[in-house]
């Protein structure tokens, strides 16, 4: 695993739904080295752990990350203004997109960032993003303009009543596979579906971390490999993985 610290200039850092911040930082153009579905892990003055959020974009000098106020890091990052921000990044596996196929991509909440960059690197993808109400539904306008997109909120507020996995059904036949982030109750129901119709499909999995480089076993998960259940980390063997060795 390749990854730097990085001291990178903040540009500006808005909150463009309830509670969710766009953070965009400076990088030199062509210094950024990031797959889609990797992360950053940011440091928080003040606090000794970082915190991994996904990259929500990594072009044109410009690298988003859209994060949601949790506790007291994620506050405090909704706080910085001006300066610069420390990065460790790019970090993790990230999803591995392949030219000639027909991809779906699924954001449930604040899974969604990541999907805006693995549109990005996809040809005409069909984008599905699920959240709980109209307040917290973001990056529509950024992700229309990279493929077909569907919208559904738990309470009809926005886009369709219903979950992912129904506007998921409805659409499988037309692809060739499914990428997915999002609360793991989703991910478990994303993989049942592409496990029905026998497409494949990959879930980034979210855990809490410690080191974010694979040295301390705080973001262990059980996956299953060769018919052996064995523990991989998140953040070093993840966070993508092939839903059929998830243990959920
Ligand atoms: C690979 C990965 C990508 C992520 N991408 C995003 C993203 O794009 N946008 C976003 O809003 N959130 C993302 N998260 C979740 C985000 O990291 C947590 O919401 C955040 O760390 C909470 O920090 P806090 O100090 O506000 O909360 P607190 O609960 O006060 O945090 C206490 C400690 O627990 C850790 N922690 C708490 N919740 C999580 C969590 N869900 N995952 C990992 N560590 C956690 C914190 O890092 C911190 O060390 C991601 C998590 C992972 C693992
Ligand atoms: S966070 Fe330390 S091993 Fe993954």
């Amino acid at each position: 695993m390749k990854y730097d610290v990085r001291q990178l200039p903040l540009l500006s850092n808005e909150e463009i739904a309830q509670g969710i911040f766009d953070m965009r930082l400076r990088y030199e153009q062509d210094d950024l080295p990031v797959s889609c579905g990797q992360f950053a892990h940011v440091y928080v003055p003040g606090k000794t752990l970082r915190r991994p959020i996904s990259v929500c974009d990594a072009s044109d000098g410009v690298l988003r990350l859209v994060y949601q106020v949790k506790g007291e890091g994620t506050r405090l990052m909704s706080q910085m203004k001006g300066g610069s921000v420390d990065v460790l990044v790019p970090l993790g596996n990230g999803f591995d997109i392949q030219k000639g196929r027909r991809y779906c991509l699924i954001g449930g909440g604040i899974g969604v960032p990541p999907m805006l960059y693995t549109a990005k690197q996809c040809d005409d993808p069909l984008i599905i993003t699920g959240f709980r109400n109209k307040s917290l539904v973001i990056l529509q306008d950024d992700l229309r303009s990279q493929g077909e997109t569907l919208l559904c909120t738990d309470d009809g507020t926005a886009g369709r009543q219903g979950f992912v996995t129904d506007l998921l059904r409805e659409r499988i036949n037309e692809v060739d596979e499914v990428c997915a982030c999002g609360p793991t109750p989703m991910l478990k129901a994303v993989a049942a579906v592409c496990k029905e119709s026998g497409k494949p499909c990959r879930v980034s999995l979210e855990e809490r971390m410690g080191c974010g480089v694979g040295a301390c076993l705080v973001c262990a998960v059980k996956v299953r490999k060769n018919g052996e259940e064995i523990m991989q980390h998140v953040c070093k063997d993840g966070p993508v993985f092939n839903a059929e060795e998830v243990v959920f």
